[in-house]
């Protein structure tokens, strides 16, 4: 019989989590990373607007605050409401923007990435909807905070804001 001899057992304090968010401005913290799970509460991005395609199914669950999970299915944006207290099962490889406010709190669970999976982030055209950038990343740890460096290279190059079919930029994060 296989039984558990040495192990890790986080037991969080999620309240705790969130204050710490709050009081130093990040915007996310990993609560564990192993081989088969991986698990942060984020806080809400007010700027968000890319959407991130990954290899992992995402359980989204709304600790504080509600969440609208922008997605997009055939090519068509759409929208799916996660209040508070509610919890959201997202399959692999479905486009996702979740939006919810900066004082607003999501508890996200995926499966850790495999070897040479890739994390991609699209933009479109917030006017007509046409493809404006794409960034792609390879995410070993969540501390490396891959959303924010996908967002740096995105928000301060005019070109990738801009859109090459109706001329709109797509606006900054100030
Ligand atoms: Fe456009």
């Amino acid at each position: 019989m296989l039984i558990a001899k040495s192990f890790e057992m986080p037991n969080i304090d999620l309240e705790e989590i969130m204050r710490h968010l709050t009081e130093t401005g990040k915007r996310t913290h990993q609560l564990w990373l192993n081989e088969d799970s991986l698990a942060f509460i984020a806080r809400g991005r007010e700027y968000r607007s890319e959407f991130h395609i990954n290899p992992s199914y995402e359980i989204q669950y709304s600790l504080k605050g509600d969440l609208n999970l922008h997605y997009r299915e055939d090519g068509v944006e759409k929208i799916a409401y996660v209040p508070e207290g509610s919890c959201l099962f997202q399959p692999p490889l479905v486009p996702h923007s979740p939006r919810f406010a900066p004082d607003a709190f999501q508890l996200v669970i995926e499966r850790p990435r495999q070897p040479g999976e890739i994390d991609t982030f699209h933009w479109f055209c917030p006017n007509c909807d046409n493809f404006l950038h794409e960034e792609t990343y390879i995410v070993s740890h969540y501390t490396n905070d891959p959303v924010g460096r996908a967002y740096d290279n995105f928000f301060n190059s005019l070109e990738h804001r801009t859109c090459k079919k109706c001329g709109t930029v797509a606006p900054g994060r100030d």
